[in-house]
């Protein structure tokens, strides 16, 4: 018996109201918005208010994921949040997430794969929906990055944003829903993107907070010459694996880290740039939430279309990549 397949019914985003400029960075560090503009792509990020957590951001994007989807919170039995900027150590955000939301049958839980944890989150929910494990799942990738950066630290704050994004999946009903997935991870290049303070290695202590050990920390250079050549295998790869090659390709929506990043990636892979969504420059990287805020908002600019095929993908911490093939 053919095992059903997954799609993703309804999708949301939410990005806090607090609009910061590459203008009002050049007044915290050593910067300028040529540098920043040139280098990565990025003009604005988002930045969540005091009192905002990531379960409420994640809320306000699976609010309007569920309400795309027509399915009621009461109607999941699982949520899965991607994230590695959560509420607290524990309990899991999706945990908070379940009680704010109001789905008392779903299991909750939180995956930490870096910049690529919504990725590894849709490859796990697929599969589980795919085995008949889970009928209504919840998947959320949200990202409070800047409760982590080193506002003194140019090399780093000038990067990153906040936001949420959720997707609701469920067994296909037509011939859409997700035609494969990939994921992988080199643990020997943990070093090049961590944080390295607040977990069992180093507890948080005052050496570890004098030390700057709670912040964010990134060697660039590095990093961006794995993300091109991993992203670009493992989109192939799912391609193959999907019986589709690249020029079966609708709409590629890669992890929004850097303009630059994407467009080698796209110039790789011979994919032309009309055929590739960014919104990075009004968000900066989002880490976790990138991918699904860029399709909702993509999906909102009519740019995601029934039938179509849609490729994503995404490099991150541990390192971790990964990549999905849709028909939309
Ligand atoms: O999402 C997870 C994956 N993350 C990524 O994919 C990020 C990958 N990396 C990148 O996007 C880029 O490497 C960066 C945008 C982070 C940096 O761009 P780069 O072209 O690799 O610059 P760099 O780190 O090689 O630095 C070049 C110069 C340095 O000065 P010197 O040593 O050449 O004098 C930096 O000190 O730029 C300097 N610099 C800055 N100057 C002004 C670094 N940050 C800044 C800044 N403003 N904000």
């Amino acid at each position: 018996m053919e095992m059903p397949r997954a799609a993703i019914l309804g999708i949301g985003a939410y990005a806090p109201q607090r609009v910061m400029t590459n203008l009002e960075l050049e007044r915290l560090v050593d910067t300028s918005n040529e540098w920043i503009l040139e280098r990565t792509g990025i003009e604005e990020r988002h930045i969540a208010a005091p009192e905002e957590a990531g379960s409420d951001l994640a809320l306000k994007a699976a609010r309007d994921a569920l309400a795309m989807a027509g399915v009621s919170p009461g109607e999941l039995d699982l949520i899965v949040c991607a994230t590695v900027t959560g509420d607290m150590p524990f309990p899991s955000t999706a945990c908070y997430l379940q009680e704010k939301i109001g789905a008392p049958q779903a299991a909750a839980f939180d995956i930490g794969a870096g910049c690529t944890g919504f990725l590894y989150g849709l490859h796990l929910v697929q599969h589980l929906i795919r085995a008949g494990a889970h009928r209504k799942v919840l998947l959320v990738g949200v990202e409070v990055l800047s409760r982590v950066l080193d506002w003194t630290d140019r090399s780093t704050c000038v990067l990153l944003g906040d936001a949420a994004g959720a997707a609701v999946l469920g067994v296909a009903q037509d011939q859409s829903g997700i035609l494969a997935t990939n994921i992988a991870a080199d643990g020997q290049k943990g070093e090049l993107l961590h944080l390295p303070a607040g977990g069992s290695l180093h507890p948080a202590s005052h050496e570890t907070v004098d030390a700057g050990m709670h912040y964010f920390k990134m060697n660039g250079r590095e990093t961006f010459k794995h993300a091109t050549r991993n992203m670009g295998e493992i989109a192939q790869q799912t391609l193959r694996d999907a019986g589709l090659g690249l020029g079966d390709v609708d709409l590629l929506v890669p992890h929004q880290a850097n303009l630059r990043i994407i467009t080698y990636l796209a110039k790789a892979l011979e994919v032309p740039m009309e055929k590739v969504f960014t919104n990075v420059q009004r968000y900066g990287n989002t880490s976790s939430a990138s991918i699904p805020l860029a399709l909702t908002e993509a999906y909102g600019a009519g740019r995601v279309q029934k039938g179509q095929v849609i490729l994503l993908v995404a490099f991150g911490a541990g390192l971790t990549w990964g990549s999905a093939a849709l028909r939309w």
